[in-house]
């Protein structure tokens, strides 16, 4: 990344923003043309190939996506739920091969045969509507379970804007020192992945000088089979929207940017209105409530590039350069969004802020398990008699997600992979040894992450789940760091030429390709790759040992 870039991208603020011109760009055609990026790369006195470079980084902005018509979701739940090629025999009966294109994932993990169209997402049994969904006759339906088996703190009902805003005015009326320690006492760490404590980032944003600062929501969301964070912006965004202005206040940060994958139409769209609507009620704007604190939002739609949901690649990501991983530190509460003090949070994260206002720190620390405080949700997969999204309090045994909630498999499963493409694969012989809270995971070798939950079906071979595993990271390198971005191909072609030729893997030499992405990466693409082919290698050598000659 390049701090002059920064600076220049910044000029306009969030006013007129680089990457938000480059999407405007490719509506029409699908794709950013050179002369486009040249006109835009003048218009924010940036270089050319700064321009077309990150331009062409994106799966929905780069020339390979030009005259798509309609997107296939090859995400990992879609994948083992072995949908997707029935699904693009069907597409091929309305559209050519040309103007069927890919995208991962939609959030439709629930019931699969996930395909986006016209900026709509269908799944289930859309496919047999397709005409009818083409001539705009039906409506899209998104129907999973909702449920709760300890604290409804997430999940619980919304009592509307004006009864759900008096904690604004509860927040307003205490010290952001008061917040802050109340934040630290509740132990909130982290949902999108690493845990780590929202207090201290604040707490550094706050401390650092600067007249002009930003809370990002990380609404990336971009795990295979983790539809959460969908969750909460389309049906409680109140919640993340009040969670970010309360950030704001404790830190002095007057602008709040939700950054959403380009994936969740629905949610772009259900956040601006709900925004939309607290402007007109006034707990947004200047001097909010009078209490002198002004704050506002803009909502950024993402382009299609799972390093986005990386907080630096996404601060990279919404200035319009390439969404390359920066190195820390600086850390970006202190050179963060333009160069200025940023805090960069989850969705889940940001949510339960407010619950924590009107309820106490004590009261959020009195649940969950040991350093692991509050509730979790779950997002379980079309495998399950009951798919949907779960808030369990953390330390819930996995076996009451699972089996209580989820209702079972709907059929034979081996293992579950949690937490995403870089979250461990589970033998479902391990469901009794684990609860729901980081420390369990972390201590038997796997990883809670953003707790999706994506099975493998008994049938589904471990070794072409390792082969998409490689495949994925490889597409989705920001390429900055050589372990990743060489790593991740290597791994692939090995995998991929042991599956289908004679070839024997070279057990040393594998191990040694997934010891160098682990210990050598930059940021968690590459490091993470290799715990769940650990697993899997562990927990099922016996399927996988006839690819190796040793
Ligand atoms: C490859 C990669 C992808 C990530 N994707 C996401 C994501 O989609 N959403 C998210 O909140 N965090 C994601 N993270 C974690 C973020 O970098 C960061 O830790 C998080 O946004 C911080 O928020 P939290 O402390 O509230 O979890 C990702 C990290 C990596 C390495
Ligand atoms: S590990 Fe991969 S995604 Fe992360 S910085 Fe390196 S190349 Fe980029």
């Amino acid at each position: 990344m390049s701090k002059n870039l920064s600076e220049l991208s910044g000029r306009k603020g969030l006013r007129e923003n680089l990457f938000e011109e480059l999407g405007v760009a490719a509506s029409q055609t699908g794709a950013v043309s050179k002369e486009q990026a040249s006109a835009l790369a003048d218009e924010f006195l940036m270089g050319k190939a700064n321009v077309y470079g990150a331009a062409t980084f994106y799966d929905f902005l780069r020339p390979e996506n030009q005259g798509k018509k309609v997107y296939a979701c090859n995400g990992s739940a879609c994948l083992v739920a072995g949908t997707q090629d029935a699904l693009h025999n069907k597409l091929k009966g309305s559209f050519t091969e040309d103007e069927i294109g890919e995208m991962c994932c939609l959030g439709r993990c629930h019931e699969n045969s996930a395909f986006h169209y016209a900026g709509r997402n269908y799944s289930g049994a859309d496919i047999d509507k397709i005409n009818d969904i083409r001539s705009g006759t039906v409506v899209p339906m998104d129907k999973y379970h909702v449920a709760t088996s300890g604290t409804q703190l997430l999940t619980a009902p919304f009592p509307g804007i004006a009864p759900y805003y008096a904690t604004l005015k509860k927040a307003l009326s205490l010290s952001p020192d008061d917040l802050l320690a109340t934040l630290k006492v509740s132990g909130l760490r982290g949902r999108g992945g690493a845990g780590f404590p929202i207090a201290f980032k604040l707490e550094s944003c706050k401390n650092t000088a600067g007249d002009t600062k930003f809370i990002v929501c990380n609404a990336d969301e971009g795990d295979p089979g983790a539809y959460s964070d969908r969750y909460l912006l389309e049906e409680r965004p109140h919640s993340v929207l009040l969670g970010m202005i309360i950030a704001g206040y404790i830190t002095g940060a007057g602008h709040g940017v939700v950054y959403i994958r380009g994936e969740y139409p629905e949610a772009v769209a259900i956040t601006q209105a709900a925004i939309d609507d607290i402007r007109t009620a006034g707990y947004i704007g200047d001097n909010i409530l009078g209490s002198g604190f002004s704050y506002d939002f803009k909502v950024i739609k993402a382009q299609g590039a799972y390093i986005c949901g990386e907080e630096t690649a996404l601060l990279s990501s919404i200035e319009g350069q390439r969404p390359e991983v920066r190195v820390r530190p600086p850390y970006p509460t202190q050179h963060g969004l333009f160069n200025k003090p940023t805090v960069v949070n989850n969705v889940e994260t940001l949510a339960c802020i407010p619950w924590i206002v009107e309820n106490g720190g004590d009261a959020f620390a009195a649940i969950g398990k040991g350093r692991s405080t509050g509730t979790k949700l779950v997002s379980l997969d079309g495998h399950f008699n009951r798919p949907g999204i779960y808030e369990v309090d953390m330390g819930t045994p996995l076996r009451v997600v699972t089996d209580t909630l989820g209702g079972g498999f709907r059929k034979p499963v081996k293992a579950m992979h949690i937490g995403g493409p870089l979250g461990g694969l589970v033998p479902v012989s391990k469901i009794d040894d684990l609860t729901v809270d980081f420390e369990s995971f972390s201590q038997a070798g796997f990883l809670l992450g953003h707790a999706s939950v994506v099975c493998l079906p008994q049938e589904y071979p471990v070794i072409r789940y390792v082969e998409h595993l490689f495949r994925f990271t490889a597409h989705e390198s920001c390429g900055k760091c050589f372990p990743c971005r060489l790593g991740s191909t290597r791994g692939y072609e090995m995998v991929d030429k042991a599956i289908n030729t004679d070839y024997k893997m070279d057990r040393v030499l594998f191990t040694d390709l997934i010891t160098t992405m682990e210990i050598g990466s930059l940021c968690a693409l590459g490091g993470g790759l290799p715990l769940p082919i650990r697993n899997a290698l562990q927990y099922f050598n016996e399927e996988l040992k006839q690819y190796f000659e040793n």
